[in-house]
């Protein structure tokens, strides 16, 4: 029993030598950016990082500047904080920095799923073909219909949606958008009674592994919650099988082409179930809680959602249903909405905070805009963190933190895309969608789902937060550098349905 004490003593000290070693030994070399270890081996700054990342690098940056590399569980993260400079990071022309090998990694641990090569290459040609251009117009009309149904029920308005109804914003936005993202996207049996139940059931585990989704990624839960999370997982799996998606009419010609795919290539059905649940979570996770910054950011604002409903009642008309109505739309109408385009870009200026990782595949010459050179390291990661260094910085964008509903807006009303940092045009002036490789190959059809979802609740609803007074919930600290933030509580509101008298 002893000896077995003290063998298992004898390993655990290798195991701990072992994974701190490296860390212990390694010092800064000349040309590279300053190198803050941390206090602790091999954790680094891991602690406060997953505490809380948008005030641990703000910490950061004050001490070391717009460039520096930090240890976090064992691995070193180059962040360059300066937007002049991130130019050739994006490009990547020398071909050194690398974003598959990461995402692959990532993919692996959250969804189980294991890529085939050209994965990457595939999700973005499907999205091209599908999620864009003249096939995203036959999707808005999947969108619009999927949107009533939900809204309004499968029969149409009734007397009921004409009387008001409270619940929470956050709540409201996340489950509708869900819903109507999900079958537009997976499909409609021929029970559309029955889907509905079912998307219903499939946003309450949605959201219950979105809520553990932040700590799973940093590997921080607790036994327990990590037994819920593979529970979870398997249930996403059956849920989104293909065998079940065989009885479904309608599945998007995105997913469609994604699925023939990795048919193509020889991929077990079993793994195909476990892509679907990684498109669930890219499609579903963030325009949600985008739509709720949305629609608060106007309820807060009287102005601009003054202009938001002039805007919407020049392009739609005055809009009430009668009985048994959809909502009836023009849906070019989505190509002439400056004033909410610049809503949309200025809630994902407050409201969206990327982190963009590229793992260096050999030492790697950093030129900053001012002329420093950096030599980045083999091995190490090189991160963007925007939201902090771009979307929050005066220079860019004065009064960061302020709503401006027309900050992308011209004078004339054409779309603002001009805009300085040290008297200097910059090009990355809002990130939300990530950039280079990377960047969210779903953005187009984003915009128009949370287009249309804003543009129904202006038009067709009365709306009103129960407390005009109760201020903008600050963000979830949990959530930095996951996409969309969430707020830390929800908001309450009303809303009824205006219609002909
Ligand atoms: C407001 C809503 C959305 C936001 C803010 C958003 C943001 C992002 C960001 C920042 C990334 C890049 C992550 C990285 O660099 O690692 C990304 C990736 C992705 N997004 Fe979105 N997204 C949204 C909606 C959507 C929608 C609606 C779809 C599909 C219908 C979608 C599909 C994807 C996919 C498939 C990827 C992975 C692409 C790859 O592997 O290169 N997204 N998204």
């Amino acid at each position: 029993m002893v000896l077995w004490g003290q063998v298992l003593g004898v390993l655990l000290v290798i195991l701990v030598g072992y994974l701190c070693l490296p860390g212990l030994l390694r010092r800064r070399k000349p040309q590279e950016p300053p190198l803050d270890k941390g206090s602790v081996p091999w954790l680094g700054h891991a602690i406060a990082f997953r505490k809380n990342m948008f005030e641990f690098l703000k910490g950061m940056r004050a001490k070391h500047g717009d460039v520096f590399t930090v240890q976090l569980g064992g691995q070193y993260f180059t962040f360059v904080m300066d937007p002049l400079s991130f130019g050739p990071i994006i490009k990547d022309t020398q071909r050194t920095l690398d974003f598959v090998q990461y995402a692959q990694e990532l993919v692996r641990k959250v969804f189980g799923y294991q890529p085939t090569e050209g994965d990457h290459q595939m999700i973005h040609s499907a999205s091209s073909k599908h999620l864009m251009g003249d096939s995203l117009e036959d999707l808005n009309k999947v969108m619009l219909n999927s949107l009533s149904l939900i809204m309004l029920g499968p029969k149409g308005w009734s007397l009921d949606a004409s009387f008001w109804h409270e619940d929470g914003l956050f709540q409201f936005c996340y489950n509708t958008l869900f819903k109507a993202g999900y079958l537009s996207l997976f499909g409609y049996t021929k029970n559309v009674a029955q889907d509905l139940l079912q998307a219903e059931e499939l946003f309450m585990k949605f959201r219950r592994f979105d809520l553990l989704f932040p700590r799973f990624v940093y590997s921080l839960l607790s036994p327990r919650e990590w037994l819920e999370v593979g529970q979870l997982q398997r249930l996403f799996h059956k849920t989104l099988s293909v065998e079940h998606n065989l009885e479904k009419d309608g599945m998007s010609g995105w997913l469609c082409y994604m699925l023939q795919f990795l048919r193509e290539q020889g991929v077990a059905p079993a793994m195909q179930d476990k892509f679907n649940f990684m498109m669930l979570w890219a499609s579903q996770g963030n325009t949600g809680p985008t739509s709720f910054w949305a629609l608060l950011f106007l309820l807060k604002h009287p102005e601009a959602m003054q202009a938001v409903r002039k805007e919407a009642t020049e392009v739609l008309g005055e809009a009430r249903l009668e009985a048994t109505q959809f909502f009836t739309f023009k849906l070019s109408a989505l190509q002439h909405t400056p004033v909410l385009n610049s809503v949309m870009e200025e809630t994902l200026r407050l409201a969206a905070s990327p982190t963009l990782l590229r793992a260096i595949q050999k030492d790697y010459i950093l030129k900053m805009a001012n002329g420093q050179e950096y030599l980045l390291r083999h091995g190490d990661k090189v991160a963007l963190f925007p939201y902090l260094s771009v979307h929050m910085d005066p220079d860019i964008h004065p009064k960061p933190t302020t709503f401006k509903y027309d900050r992308f807006l011209n004078p004339d009303g054409s779309r603002k895309m001009h805009f300085y940092k040290e008297g200097k045009k910059i090009h990355h002036y809002n990130m939300p969608w990530g950039s280079g490789v990377s960047i969210c190959p779903g953005r187009f059809f984003a915009l128009s789902e949370i287009k249309l979802f804003i543009l129904i609740m202006v038009t067709y609803f009365d709306l009103e937060l129960m407390d005009p007074d109760t201020p903008v919930p600050s963000m979830d600290p949990q959530r930095w550098g996951f996409g969309t933030l969430q707020p830390r509580h929800d908001v309450r509101f009303r809303y009824r349905l205006k219609c002909m008298e």
